[in-house]
């Protein structure tokens, strides 16, 4: 596909690292994450997050509560990848969104991804099926027996409280 020519739209600012824009391209969603090559961002921080989000995402494409990477220009630290829709909250959870919330735990698990920023609006729902996004921050690497989290219910705002196994 060729992702220059379609119509981005910038989609979030809010983003520290990055700047995220959204287009359809063959009728398909798409989002196109920027990391910042701004000074003050250069250094180890950006440069490793997006090696790291690259790797984790290529890792977790086959999965469909991650978003599918399409296409990585390491040089402008360009990713592009599946949307996966709105934010979740109270009015959009699906009726088994903590059994959702748990298979992704699992799937992190088995694949010793440690995620490592978790909050309400890296977690996002089309279709009825959550995702986790944003891998910027995650890490591989073995994780040690009682670093495990099972979600045990949540609160008005879709937050979730969870259990450390
Ligand atoms: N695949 C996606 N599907 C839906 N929305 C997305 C996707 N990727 C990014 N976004 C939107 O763009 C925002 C910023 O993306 P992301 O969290 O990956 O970047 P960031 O620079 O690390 O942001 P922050 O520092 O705020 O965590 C997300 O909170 C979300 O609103
Ligand atoms: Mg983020």
């Amino acid at each position: 596909m060729e992702y220059d020519k379609l119509k981005w739209k910038l989609y979030s600012t809010i983003g520290s690292t990055s700047m995220v824009y959204y287009a359809i391209g063959h009728g398909k969603e798409l989002i196109k994450k920027e990391y910042r090559s701004d000074p003050l961002y250069l250094g180890s921080g950006p440069k490793e997050a997006f090696d790291n989000e690259v790797a984790i995402l290529k890792k977790l494409s086959k999965y469909s509560c991650f978003p599918t990477i399409l296409h990585a220009d390491k040089n402008k630290r360009i990713i592009f990848m599946t949307y996966s829709g709105p934010s979740v909250y109270k009015g959009n959870q699906p009726r088994n969104y903590i059994e959702q919330l748990n298979e992704i735990l699992t799937i992190l698990e088995r694949e010793n991804i440690l995620y490592k920023d978790f909050k309400l609006q890296h977690l996002r729902i089309k279709s009825g099926i959550v995702s986790l996004i944003d891998f910027g921050a995650s890490t591989e690497e073995k994780q040690k027996i009682g670093s495990y989290y099972r979600v045990i219910d949540t609160n008005d705002l879709g937050l979730y409280t969870h259990l450390r196994l």
